[in-house]
């Protein structure tokens, strides 16, 4: 069994650095839980106290809007075990405080393929299913097998599968009606030792043209191309795409591409259109601009950058955002980082 001492709860603790975004915030109280143990002694001094409870993990997809009342959980659980459910098919569990890119690495080294094109995404194991994490072609929910969380009001452990999760893009259950319910501890997601290299996604495609890449190129062609176009949250605090992409009726889609032939868009099953919200930024001249102490990255325009501002001052440039895209192409962007500290 793992030793679990009491876990120590801080009040009044400073959040910046646990959000990637590195805005101010307080916690009203805060801790860390190593184990399940631990997580439901967390649980429990809440509940006894009526707080609420909101889960922290890398803290690479939030926006600190105000400081958070009540209990903030630290969720470092640690761990990866692998069980093979048929030659070469295995099941692979990582705690929730594994961090994402470590653990897409270890997989690598193991030969354990499937996550190479989901290379260097910041943030922890268990945030991954919450907004279905998803680059260069693949997302989450094309490996999800399980998942295992606390729900927060009664200690009680569930498991949840891929249908239960109602994963769509950038979406899960965990954004609608589980929302705030539960304190996500281990994902299960399914990998092959046989690759099976996706290279679709027309950017990875252009880099690895001519060649018949492994799943190390791959990640590595990943990571390359990331690093190019998106800020290392360490060097310019970010949280990622801070909007995602509309997916748009056909009707608006034409009367857009009359007045604006090089609109990129991508057809969706139903007869919609996808089209990068970066682009629309983009037209409205965001890129690159600086308003204050936050902005958009020169190189993403999909990605607001801190530059010593506060929540407050990157929902004032994300609303600006939203007023220029409604406006000029009549379309509302959704804002896609979870917001903390505002009242539901
Ligand atoms: N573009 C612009 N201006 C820009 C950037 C891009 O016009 O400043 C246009 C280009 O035409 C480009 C298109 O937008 O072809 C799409 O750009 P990109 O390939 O960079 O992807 P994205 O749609 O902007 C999405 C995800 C990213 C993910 C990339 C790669 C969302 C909200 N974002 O961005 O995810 O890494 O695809 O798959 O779906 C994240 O979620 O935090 C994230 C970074």
């Amino acid at each position: 069994m793992t030793d679990s001492p009491t876990i120590e709860i801080i009040e009044n603790a400073d959040l910046q650095p646990f959000n990637t975004m590195a805005v101010p915030g307080r916690a009203e109280y805060f801790c860390r839980v190593d184990n399940q143990q631990q997580l439901l002694q967390a649980l429990d001094y809440a509940n006894h106290r009526r707080l609420p409870v909101t889960a922290l993990g890398g803290g690479s997809n939030l926006l600190l809007a105000a400081d958070i009342a009540g209990l903030v959980v630290h969720l470092n659980l640690t761990g990866i075990h692998a069980s093979e459910f048929a030659p070469g098919h295995f099941y692979v569990s990582f705690a929730a405080g594994e961090n994402w890119h470590q653990a897409v690495e270890h997989c690598l080294q193991q030969g354990w393929y499937g996550l190479e094109n989901l290379s260097l995404i910041p943030g922890n194991m268990g945030a991954a299913p919450i907004q279905n994490i998803g680059a260069y072609g693949v997302e989450l929910c094309d490996l999800f097998v399980s998942l295992e969380a606390i729900e927060i009001s009664s200690g009680e452990l569930v498991v949840m599968d891929k249908q239960a999760c109602q994963f769509g893009y950038r979406d899960s259950i965990f954004k609608q009606a589980g929302k705030g319910r539960y304190l996500i501890t281990q994902v299960t997601l399914a990998l092959s030792s046989e690759p099976q290299v996706n290279i679709q996604y027309p950017v990875l495609a252009e880099a690895l043209r001519g060649k018949d890449p492994s799943p190390e190129q791959v990640s590595a062609a990943v990571c390359r191309i990331r690093r190019e176009k998106l800020p290392d949250p360490q060097n310019i605090p970010n949280a990622g795409s801070f909007f995602k992409n509309p997916v748009i009726e056909a009707e608006l889609l034409d009367r857009l591409l009359g007045s604006n032939t090089s609109m990129p868009h991508f057809q969706q099953p139903d007869n919609r259109a996808k089209v990068p919200a970066a682009w629309l930024i983009d037209q409205c001249g965001f890129r690159g601009l600086r308003s204050g102490n936050v902005g958009v990255h020169q190189h993403q325009a999909l990605v607001l950058v801190n530059f010593g501002g506060t929540g407050a001052e990157i929902l004032h440039l994300a609303q600006q955002i939203q007023d220029a895209v409604q406006e000029r192409f009549s379309i509302a962007l959704e804002i896609e980082p979870q917001i903390y500290g505002l009242p539901e």
